[in-house]
């Protein structure tokens, strides 16, 4: 199975007029073994688009068919599965704590579902140990615990109610380079533990070079490129998509510009290190 937009559009009521945040968006994302990155420029209709593959927001035209469930449908149709088989992680989810202890916090998201409920507390339990906070802060206000801690809490809520999908709106937003790093470890331990779709919209081209096996590349509502990071960087029209190149590449190109050291694509600091290893012989 898998997520679909045909023909999606959203429009949001603006002061008297409508504001057409995406249009025409076609895609398929596979339930399984997925790992796509979500870019473009600020106010290109990332959170829009993403908040339909659960749901959360209908489509003002054309369809999304969330794992068999056709949206919007004409008759009325439970859609609350959907928020349990597609996790959505909001942009900095960390604001929608609110229980008074932690354990409490990411037990409510299992325990609002039917095949979750009866094992909250466990899931809610394993949840918090892949985020890495440990059972000591368990009865601690999600309140009184750093800002990194917070998100991790708040991530956790998510993946306890042991979700086929994860939807991640900028998921490293605000984190120091050491907290990015684990964030970003964690998400691709779980999606290469248990072959998770993971989508993902992020500003950080590093980020989308290490990680992503996709890439969708979004500018004013409309999807611009849809494929492999090879084909992304090296496309004729990559001006025009308003995106830098990610560090390690940009490195080498000075390279390649002052020490005529001969161009190639490399997506990682390892990666980078292996090269001039290689050529440095
Ligand atoms: N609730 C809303 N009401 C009216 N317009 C909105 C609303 N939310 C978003 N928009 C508009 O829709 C467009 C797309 O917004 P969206 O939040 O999807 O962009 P984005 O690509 O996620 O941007 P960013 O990178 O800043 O998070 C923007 O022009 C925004 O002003
Ligand atoms: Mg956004």
């Amino acid at each position: 199975m898998d997520i679909q937009f045909k023909e999606v559009g959203y429009a949001y009521y603006g002061f008297k007029k409508l504001y057409h945040a995406i249009s025409n968006i076609n895609l398929s994302i596979d339930e399984y073994g997925e790992f796509v990155a979500i870019i473009g420029q600020t106010g290109s209709g990332k959170s829009t688009l993403v908040q339909h593959m659960n749901a959360l927001l209908k489509p003002t035209s054309g369809q999304v068919n969330i794992l068999g469930t056709i949206i919007p449908s004409k008759k009325k149709q439970k859609i609350n599965h959907l928020r349990q088989k597609v996790g959505l992680v909001f942009q900095f989810p960390e604001y929608q704590l609110f229980d008074i202890n932690i354990l409490k916090d990411v037990e409510f998201g299992p325990s609002n579902f039917k095949d979750t409920k009866a094992f909250a507390n466990q899931y809610a339990k394993e949840a918090l140990s892949i985020v890495g906070i440990d059972e000591s802060l368990y009865e601690e206000s999600p309140f009184r615990i750093s800002g990194g801690q917070m998100r991790r809490v708040a991530i956790a809520g998510i993946l306890a109610m042991k979700p086929h999908i994860l939807v991640l709106d900028e998921p490293t937003r605000g984190l120091d380079p050491q907290g990015k790093d684990d964030i970003m470890d964690m998400f691709y331990n779980i999606h290469k533990s248990e072959n998770k779709s993971i989508v993902m919209i992020t500003h950080d081209m590093d980020i989308v070079a290490k990680y992503a096996k996709r890439i969708i590349v979004l500018n004013e509502g409309k999807i611009v490129f849809d494929g492999s990071k090879e084909a992304l960087f090296a496309h004729k029209d990559f001006n025009t998509f308003h995106l830098d190149y990610p560090s390690p590449m940009k490195l080498l190109n000075h390279l390649h510009e002052t020490l005529g050291y001969p161009k190639k694509m490399v997506f990682s600091n390892e990666e980078l290190l292996t090269y001039l290893k290689e050529v440095n012989k």
